[in-house]
């Protein structure tokens, strides 16, 4: 099957950031069609935090930002050891010539390293709770949780929070799991989820969740890769009205894992009664334990295992634009030290706060701002098990107010869909507790970012747009509400102690006002330290592209007064409602499909999910394209990555441009799923141009 792929480019498509950036320009403009939200020049609107906001606020000037960024920039070591000092170290770090880091992002120089406070000893999960129940914080409330269906909750105090992770760790313990093993987690959004997590890192070994989106086959590739002894799952879990049978879609991984080669031990299934009952999980004896058997007889207290700053903290893959997801590695010290401080600050988090992120933990924001940010700050987080719109429009509203919400950090995906819904779903509920609101997953289109602020948040709350990745651990580009206005759909500024450079094709670093490829100059605290087993693609897909930078794959646009506004993608990753997709991946999902002969995949401007996912397909000789079998190849998909990768348009290719060396123009795809028949650019060196005709021809049947 494999022969059949085509090669999709190794490194970005340097010719991508003239159109992303002409996309900007026009995503701008055109939103004065979408009705009453409308920001007419965004770049030139400035939004200041209200007085009583910066009365409060943490970081209250730009002048106060300003000095702290310089000292962050200038002396690196300095500053992060200076927050650094403020969690516990069983031992503290090394420090050689005044420096607690080392790095090298210049493949020039040799391979690529990063390391924060390595000689350091500590534990995040000791950080994130022990710490605060020592501080007599037992009782102080960790964790609502809210189900998908209303009316099921439970409140989850820091006491408690630490004892049930330690049930877990002394369990993981007991049955062979030692620092350094990893640990697969495919849950739904329970408190034994980021339990789970917590319970990994307190005995040091690596956890690696999967979010339970994904199908099968993906989950399988995920455990062949990182080989765990254990996983932990659910039996099932209702997602709005669905019911997801997750065990079952375990069991089929676990048997092609075993036949390919590694077999998981032990599979602890946790009993969720409200969407599937015990007796009608299937069971495999020797290997499956019910969590609700072999966890709450376990000692509630558990020794931790001091780690140094440099051991492994969790793996988590994601999507590239070329081959099978990558499996990126985050160390423990840094990410801590970081997570906390930009959860802190993005958010101006002071105690008291409530805290709401919508999102999942098999997701990077599940796990730097749902668990740990927020609760190596001793912050309560809202963990939400459904979905924004379940029962209704108003659910969101509903909660907030409900536990009196005041920070809430979600998706524009999520936003433009509530946006949908009109404000009377909004308006219903007071709302009065919110005071900070927060964005993040893909740019934020200036008239959504506009309803949020007006309808959501009554004018009164900042919104903070948090660029970052699953590879920067943290936020990267960020406001710092307190401290300057905000722009309707600009990040801003960099975070402290990070130094974006924009550059051109060549990598050629662009002052001032500009548009290019987004890159970082310098290393930062929570950088991923590898790709898992990979470390040569984590050299050619970050490093190699632009010499000497880190490159993000995002384009971006610095304006006149120094704002950073991301454009999206400039490589062959689609974001559809956030979730990251790589082209190749669905294309390879495709192929799959025996009638299907070639596939190619680019992502079009969506409404409500920011990217949908736009599939050429060419038939194999003698098949005739039909509405069964579109529905087929679209199967096919959700089957082999999971739902949400499911093909959102067909469109039947007898031919695809290409090169004459073969390699497929996704430029000109791009512009034809987009509908800018009059923008293709030159044609003239493809094999066959014809094929474009060809392809405009048939887009409208
Ligand atoms: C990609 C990273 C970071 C957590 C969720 C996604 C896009 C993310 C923003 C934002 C514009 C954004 C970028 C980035 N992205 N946040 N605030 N504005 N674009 O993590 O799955 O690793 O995806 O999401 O394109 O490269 P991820």
């Amino acid at each position: 099957q494999n022969g059949r792929l085509h090669s999709a480019a190794s490194k970005a498509d340097l010719t991508k950031v003239q159109e992303v950036d002409a996309h900007f320009q026009h995503e701008i403009h055109a939103v004065s069609s979408a009705g009453q939200y409308v920001v007419e020049d965004a770049e030139h609107t400035l939004i200041e935090p209200s007085d009583e906001f910066r009365r409060t606020a943490l970081i209250p000037s730009r002048e106060k930002y300003d000095a702290l960024y310089r000292e962050s920039v200038k002396d690196p070591d300095a500053f992060w050891s200076r927050i650094a000092a403020e969690f516990y170290w069983k031992e503290k770090w090394e420090v050689n010539d005044g420096k607690v880091h080392i790095e090298n992002f210049d493949i020039r120089k040799g391979p690529i390293k990063v390391e924060w406070f390595k000689g350091g000893k500590t534990n995040i999960c000791y950080n994130a709770l022990d710490r605060h129940v020592e501080a007599g914080r037992a009782s102080d409330i960790a964790m609502y949780w809210e189900g998908n269906e209303p009316g099921y909750d439970s409140t989850v105090t820091f006491g408690k929070l630490l004892e049930l992770v330690c049930q877990v760790a002394n369990y993981l313990r007991s049955v062979g799991v030692n620092k350094g093993d990893a640990v697969v987690i495919y849950m739904p959004m329970l408190v034994e989820l980021p339990v789970a997590m917590l319970a990994c890192a307190r005995i040091g070994a690596i956890h690696s969740v999967v979010f339970a989106g994904f199908s099968a086959d993906s989950l399988a590739q995920r455990i062949l890769d990182c080989k765990p002894k254990v996983v932990l799952t659910a039996n099932g879990v209702m997602r709005g009205a669905k019911l997801i049978n997750l065990k079952s879609i375990v069991d089929s991984a676990l048997a092609q894992s075993k036949e390919q080669g590694h077999a998981v031990e032990t599979c602890v299934v946790y009993a969720n009664e409200v969407a599937t009952k015990k007796e009608q999980t299937a069971w495999v004896g020797e290997r499956d334990v019910w969590w609700q058997d072999v966890i709450p007889r376990q000692a509630s207290k558990s020794e931790v295992e001091w780690v140094d700053a440099e051991d492994p903290l969790f793996l988590l893959y994601t999507s590239g634009s070329t081959g099978k997801p990558k499996g990126v590695l985050h160390t423990t010290g840094g990410y801590m030290v970081y997570t906390a401080t930009t959860f802190k600050h993005a958010f101006d988090y002071q105690p008291g706060d409530i805290y709401w992120c919508t999102a999942d933990c098999g997701w990077i924001t599940g796990h730097s701002y749902l668990t740990y940010g927020p609760l190596l700050n001793g912050a309560t987080v809202v963990n939400f098990e459904g979905v924004p719109t379940y029962p209704d429009a108003g659910r969101c509203w509903e909660i907030v107010d409900k536990y009196k919400v005041t920070i809430f950090y979600t998706a524009p995906t999520a936003i433009r869909s509530l946006m949908r819904a009109g404000d009377e779903p909004v308006k219903k509920h007071s709302r009065a507790s919110l005071r900070m609101l927060g964005s993040v997953g893909e740019p934020i289109n200036p008239a959504a970012w506009k309803w949020y602020y007006e309808v959501v948040g009554d004018s009164r709350c900042p919104i903070s747009d948090t660029w970052w990745q699953t590879e920067t651990g943290g936020f990267m580009i960020t406001p710092v509400p307190g401290a300057f206005p905000l722009k309707p759909g600009s990040a801003t500024f960099p975070f402290f102690g990070v130094q974006p450079a924009i550059v051109d094709e060549n990598g050629n670093e662009l002052e001032g006002e500009c548009s290019g490829y987004l890159c970082i100059k310098a290393s930062w605290p929570s950088a991923f330290r590898t790709l898992y087993g990979d470390h040569a693609r984590y050299e050619t897909t970050y490093f190699a592209p632009f010499k000497g930078f880190y490159f993000s794959g995002d384009g971006c646009h610095r304006d006149k007064d120094g704002y950073y506004w991301l454009t999206g993608r400039v490589d062959d990753v689609i974001n559809v409602s956030g979730h990251r997709i790589g082209s190749a991946e669905v294309e390879s999902a495709l192929v799959l499909h025996h009638q299907c002969a070639e596939a190619a995949v680019v992502g079009y401007d969506h409404d409500v999910k920011g990217q949908g996912i736009y599939a050429f397909v060419t038939l194999v000789e003698g098949v005739e394209y039909s509405e069964e079998l579109r529905k087929a190849l679209i199967a096919k998909v959700r089957y082999q990555i999971g739902p949400f990768a499911a093909p959102d348009i067909i469109h039947w290719a007898p031919g695809l441009p290409k090169t004459r060396s073969g390699k497929i123009m996704r430029r000109i795809l791009r512009k034809i799923a987009a509908n800018q028949i009059d923008e293709l650019g030159d044609v003239s060196t493809l094999a066959d141009p014809g094929v474009v005709e060809q392809l405009i021809e048939l887009k409208h049947k």
